[in-house]
């Protein structure tokens, strides 16, 4: 797709090379959430009151677990998008399984492209998994075009215990988010425990897919082996060396 940044949208799942692309759907067949956790966001909105008449997008939505899980449980009227088509397809049955079809709308659609097009709504959510938005300041620089001056901002994002190249630690994150004009509301900072189990289950799942794949198609062993090594290491980096965390923000009014 044009104008598709091609290596964040390979970094937001990991992929290893160009060849895997046309194999997610069956890479990641079986798994739901594909990263973020819904859970710190309904408690967010939860215990922050903002669950009520809400108009919402989800960028990078994958499958649609965030906003099928919010529907359930608000009363909200969402937006999807993600540039994976099968997601798409698949996020748009368990809204109908789960019978929220009226509430959630998913389209297949480059977020570059969503960023100029839509909207101001009242909560953005987005899970800072690559630079597609270039880095923390770039990126809630650009969300701000699609959240109304009174809304907020659901950020799912990754900082260090120490300052490394391409890593910030949590004081550098805090201040940058007041530099763009934000606070921070409140936050949910991820359980390891619960991340780590997650992440084993996770593998599990695609290590069976991978296993499967192979068997399918043995010329694509390494490629598939060479994902699924990444794919576990990492889940170890992510578990030992960094934190993630949900961030609730709103624009300061000053
Ligand atoms: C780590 S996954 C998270 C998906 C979802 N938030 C979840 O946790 O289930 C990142 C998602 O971003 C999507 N993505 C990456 N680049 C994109 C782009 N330029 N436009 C739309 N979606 C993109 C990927 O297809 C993928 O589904």
């Amino acid at each position: 797709m044009e104008n598709l940044k091609k290596k964040e949208f390979q970094n937001s799942l990991d992929l290893t090379s160009d060849e895997l692309e046309r194999y997610i759907p069956e890479l990641l067949k079986g798994l739901w959430e594909l990263g973020s956790s819904p859970e710190y966001i309904i408690e967010l909105i939860a215990r922050n009151d903002l669950g009520k008449n809400k108009s919402i997008i989800d960028l990078g939505c994958g499958k649609g677990a965030v906003l099928v899980k919010l529907a359930q449980r608000f009363d909200i009227k969402a937006i999807g998008v993600d540039i994976v088509a099968d997601f798409i397809e698949e996020a748009n049955i368990y809204a109908k399984e789960f019978a929220v079809s009226d509430m959630v709308e998913f389209k297949t659609e480059n977020i570059l492209e969503t960023l100029n097009t839509t909207t101001k709504q009242d909560i953005v959510i987005y899970g800072y998994d690559s630079d597609l938005l270039g880095d923390l300041d770039s990126t809630l620089k650009q969300l701000k075009n699609c959240v109304k001056e009174d809304g907020y901002i659901l950020l799912e994002f990754m900082f260090a215990e120490k300052s490394t190249e391409g890593m910030i630690n949590n004081k550098e994150m805090t201040n940058i988010i007041e530099q763009t004009g934000y606070r921070i509301l409140d936050r949910i900072d991820w359980n390891k425990e619960t991340l780590k189990q997650t992440n084993r289950q996770n593998t599990g799942v695609i290590q069976e897919n991978v296993k499967r794949l192979i068997s399918l198609y043995p010329d694509k062993e390494e490629i598939f082996n060479e994902y699924l090594q990444n794919q576990i290491d990492e889940c170890e980096e992510l578990e030992n060396d960094y934190f993630c965390t949900t961030l609730l923000l709103r624009q300061l009014n000053d």
